[in-house]
């Protein structure tokens, strides 16, 4: 039996997850990793993962690499594995190899997603996994003299297919390989394959699980957001990553944000839960790439009334804020800024104004409880009091129980109700008592 501590705490983890899970409903994660992740003892408890991303509505594509199982069937048949400027070179010998590798790891993959035991993680669960030649490649040719043979690129991804797939629910699987019209097989890398899907499907995020962390070659720190412009800059400069293997993961993120993927992570997959722990914490434990800085303040919109619910929840509960219904927050929704991170609300304030009288409210105004003290409550004042003198308001209210100093401190002064619109002194709430608080609001001279 749990005891109250770890009740509470249970209950607090399965709460504070419960944003990630509404943002993440319904988007298009692609996930790859290499062969050799694969061939790992922890590999069934990230097949488990998948499966639950699967279970909360999340439209997972993967893609997995198979380089560690062609070389060791290279090694097999005593062939040494060919590679020319860090490509493989896929002679017919290969060619097989790739071929075998490619079926057996796609077998055992399905195999493990078709798991539904008692007692274990997937009980219950019935997952139908969509494979097939949803890849269309054409051969990398001749480079510099050296035929790469049966080495290709990706051609074209069927997107009908995969959505097709999607919408039934089922996880797609893709291999790295692909067929020409020509009927031949070419080897593709995982990347490869993973970043021309997900852009090819506009996909929400590239999940790119790696070998190692992403850490910046000069402190030995883990690298936790960039930009792509910042990420270009890192890959030019040598020495900037600890690691060279992280090159082609870093290059195919940047690729995927600047063709229109949302985000693109960059994680560690020997972590166990590593996929859970980055998409569904507040920091996670990756590299997260993004075409624009991660976290943004914009006017919101309609689709972010859930985002706005979730994050006042707490507050309305402790009484700091006045309870608002989702209906009367559909119709407000247009008076809101928002400050968004990685997909999240993080804050919220609200902006009503009273024409007649020339005033705004300020209202709603409210921080995710781990994202306080970083003068973000400051920034929404600030972008709300601009926003009111485009509108012609002259003073700016707010109604306050508990954050009457706060106010204060960015140059509110106490006032009453008398001073108040005529239609928000009718609404007021005596019971409630919050204290008036107004300020002035400087307009430009002229
Ligand atoms: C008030 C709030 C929006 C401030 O957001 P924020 O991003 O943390 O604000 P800033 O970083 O600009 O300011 C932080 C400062 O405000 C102070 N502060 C926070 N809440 C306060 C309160 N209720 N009364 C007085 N000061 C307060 C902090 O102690 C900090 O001061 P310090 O740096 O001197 O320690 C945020 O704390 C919040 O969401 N509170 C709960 C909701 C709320 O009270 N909303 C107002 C409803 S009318």
């Amino acid at each position: 039996m749990l005891s109250s501590t770890s009740t509470e705490g249970f209950v607090r983890w399965f709460r504070d997850s419960s944003p990630y899970i509404h943002a993440h409903r319904g988007k298009t994660f692609v996930v790859s990793f290499g062969g050799e992740a694969v061939a790992d003892s922890g590999f069934p408890n990230a097949i488990h993962d998948f499966a639950m991303l699967n279970g909360l509505g999340v439209r997972l594509v993967l893609v997995h690499g198979i380089r560690p199982q062609i070389d060791a069937r290279l090694r097999f048949h005593g062939i040494e594995a060919r590679y020319h400027q860090g490509l493989r070179i896929t002679d017919e010998t290969a060619l097989e190899c790739v071929k075998e590798a490619a079926g057996t790891v796609r077998v055992e993959i399905e195999a493990l997603l078709s798991q539904g035991l008692a007692n274990s993680p997937m009980s219950g669960v019935r997952i139908r996994v969509a494979s097939g030649n949803f890849v269309a490649a054409k051969p990398v040719g001749v480079r510099n003299g050296v035929d790469f043979q049966h080495t290709g690129e990706v051609r074209r991804i069927d997107v009908d297919g995969i959505r097709g797939a999607l919408d039934r629910g089922d996880i797609v699987l893709l291999s790295a390989i692909g067929y020409s019209p020509t009927g031949e097989v070419f080897n593709l890398s995982a990347e490869q394959v993973a970043t021309a899907a997900a852009i090819a499907l506009r996909a929400d995020k590239l999940v790119l699980l790696t070998e190692q962390d992403c850490n910046n070659g000069s402190d030995g720190k883990l690298i936790r957001q960039l930009t792509t412009g910042e990420a270009e800059a890192l890959l030019k400069d040598e020495g900037a990553l600890t690691s060279e293997e992280l090159i082609p993961h870093l290059k195919a993120a940047v690729r995927a944000c600047r063709e229109g993927v949302q985000r693109a992570h960059l994680i560690n997959r020997r972590i166990d839960g590593a996929v859970l722990l980055e998409l569904f914490t507040r920091d996670g434990i990756g590299t997260l790439i993004s075409r624009t800085p991660f976290e943004t303040m914009r006017p919101a919109q309609v689709q972010d009334v859930t985002g706005v619910l979730d994050l006042i929840a707490p507050l309305e509960q402790a009484g700091i804020l006045v309870p608002r219904s989702r209906e009367r927050l559909e119709t407000d929704i247009g008076d809101f800024v928002v400050i968004e991170r990685d997909g999240l609300i993080i804050g919220c304030a609200a902006l009503h104004v009273f024409k007649e009288e020339r005033m705004g409210e300020l209202a709603c105004l409210a921080l995710h409880n781990d994202y306080r003290g970083g003068k973000r409550g400051e920034r929404l004042l600030e972008y709300l009091e601009a926003k009111a003198r485009t509108l012609h308001a002259e003073r700016l209210f707010v109604l306050t129980t508990q954050t009457s100093h706060w106010f204060r401190e960015r140059g509110f002064e106490p006032a009453t109700t008398d001073d108040l619109p005529k239609a928000r002194r009718a609404s007021y709430n005596a019971q409630r008592g919050s204290k008036v608080l107004i300020k002035p609001l400087k307009h430009p001279q002229g």
